[in-house]
């Protein structure tokens, strides 16, 4: 199968290029159809990912949003921090009983395990903090420290029970002694979190593999694979509005690492973006409105969090922030999502530069991204209602130059453009890209 620009496309990975929250999941539901499996390899159940099967909401977390697809095998990598009891609530929300959850879904042996104690340590520095990062409070930020501190439980440590239970009196032994004499803050139960994880140990041990070896043996047999991304590029540990970012790495080569397979040119990397932007928790965002334009965005966009609930602030597009994101990433083709939001706004703007610093190349660690004041261009908007909308050429002339706009500005095809929040609501753009409506 061809790609934007010809390129042959077996494999593609699909992620945020903003702060989240861009669509991913509905895109990678959309598209999941063509693929034999779909990965996640970063972040944690931080993610909120919403698919809309047949008018009902769901909200994906740990699950691969290919999870709703039943001939699509799900894995979870070895860059993904594991929380068993959240996993298996979300298994249970969605009826799968185990019988099928153990066909359909393989964990990496080598996912890092995200426990209670996370989870409260989280919340204590939050609210210790002065300047609150406004974390979505799950305990990803500390299981990943373990992770890199080299004292994280791993999911294969739960074939040893009695060298695990030890480990983990070890790791809430050292934990309660910051939550209790720093923080003076609520406790973890080292038995009830041993109970859970026990109680948990037989339903999960047989979903438990070599990830990245199913993932090469996949590959080598000609199957195609979907690794879906987590958080947006600007919350990149490393590439991100630092320190208000999440704590892994959700750039495009985070894949290699995070499920242990190499970044080969067979995967085209999809970039979601959203058609303004929006950012939940706190961080400098340059182009926030706090006027009725960013309320109205709030409403049409039904944008509250699908973690935590929490109003998501609203924005003009930044294609400045966006020609960054696309440049530390690598980006073979857009998805352009909630174009149909914008509808019925006299003029749209788009921030193309940042007063007193064009020299054409930003850094958008929290300090300097702070101080950015934009520069936008203006264009006209439209009234038509283009919610469901499949046809690119029916799209009002505003809408299409503003499509334009964004393509020339970055100098990246955008190969879908959704409108609606259903798998059947998108513009196919490039011949020959994955259609996802054909199958929906
Ligand atoms: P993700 O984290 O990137 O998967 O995105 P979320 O699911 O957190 O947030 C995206 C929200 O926008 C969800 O409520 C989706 O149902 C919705 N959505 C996705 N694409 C579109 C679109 O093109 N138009 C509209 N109106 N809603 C969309
Ligand atoms: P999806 O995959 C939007 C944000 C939090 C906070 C910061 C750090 O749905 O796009 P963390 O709990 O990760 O330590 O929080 O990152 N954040 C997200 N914002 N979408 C997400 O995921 C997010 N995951 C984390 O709000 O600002
Ligand atoms: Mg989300």
């Amino acid at each position: 199968m061809d790609g934007a620009g010809g390129k042959a496309m077996n494999h593609l990975l699909v992620f945020g290029l903003q702060w989240g929250d861009e669509g991913k999941g509905k895109i990678v539901d959309c598209l999941a159809d063509h693929f034999d499996a779909v990965v996640r390899f970063q972040g944690g159940h931080n993610a909120g990912h919403t698919v809309i099967v047949k008018h009902e909401k769901k909200v994906l977390h740990l699950l691969p949003s290919g999870i709703l697809r039943p001939q699509v095998h799900c894995l979870i990598a070895n860059g993904v921090v594991l929380s068993l009891p959240h996993l298996y609530q979300e298994l249970q929300a969605i009826d799968m009983d185990s019988t099928e959850a153990q066909a359909r879904l393989s964990l990496s042996c080598n996912c890092p395990l995200l426990f209670h104690c996370h989870r409260l340590l989280d919340q204590a520095r939050e609210q210790k903090r002065t300047d609150a990062i406004g974390t979505t409070c799950r305990g990803i930020g500390p299981a990943y420290e373990d992770k890199v501190a080299r004292r994280a439980l791993r999911l294969s440590d739960l074939l040893d029970e009695k060298r695990f239970a030890a480990q983990l009196k070890e790791l809430v032994d050292y934990h309660n002694t910051m939550l209790r004499h720093y923080y003076h803050f609520e406790l973890c139960d080292y038995q009830s979190e041993l109970d859970d994880l026990m109680s948990l140990r037989d339903y999960f041990l047989p979903m438990m593999t070599d990830v990245s070896a199913k993932i090469m043996a996949l590959r080598s047999a000609g199957k195609k694979i979907l690794y879906e991304g987590a958080q947006g590029v600007l919350l990149d540990i490393d590439h991100g509005t630092y320190p208000y970012v999440t704590s892994s790495n959700t750039v495009p080569s985070a894949v290699a690492v995070g499920s242990g397979v190499s970044l080969n040119d067979d995967i085209h990397k999809l970039g979601v973006v959203k058609a303004y932007a929006t950012r939940v928790g706190a961080g400098p965002f340059p182009t926030e409105l706090h006027n009725e334009v960013g309320m109205r965005l709030a409403r049409q966009g039904n944008e509250f969090g699908a973690t935590t609930g929490r109003a998501r602030r609203c924005g003009w597009l930044d294609v400045c922030a966006l020609r960054y994101a696309i440049a530390v990433s690598g980006v073979d083709s857009l998805c352009l999502t909630k174009l149909d939001v914008l509808s019925g706004l006299t003029e749209l703007r788009l921030c193309t530069e940042y007063q007193g610093a064009s020299n054409g190349y930003y850094s958008y660690g929290a300090q300097t991204c702070a101080a950015y004041k934009p520069s936008y261009y203006t264009m006209a908007g439209w009234d038509e209602d283009i919610t469901g909308l499949r046809d690119g050429d029916a799209l009002p002339a505003a809408a299409r130059d503003y499509i334009d706009y964004i393509e020339s500005f970055v100098e990246v095809p955008i190969s879908i453009v959704s409108t609606g929040r259903t798998r059947d609501d998108s513009i196919i753009r490039q011949p020959h890209f994955f259609d996802c409506r054909q199958t929906a």
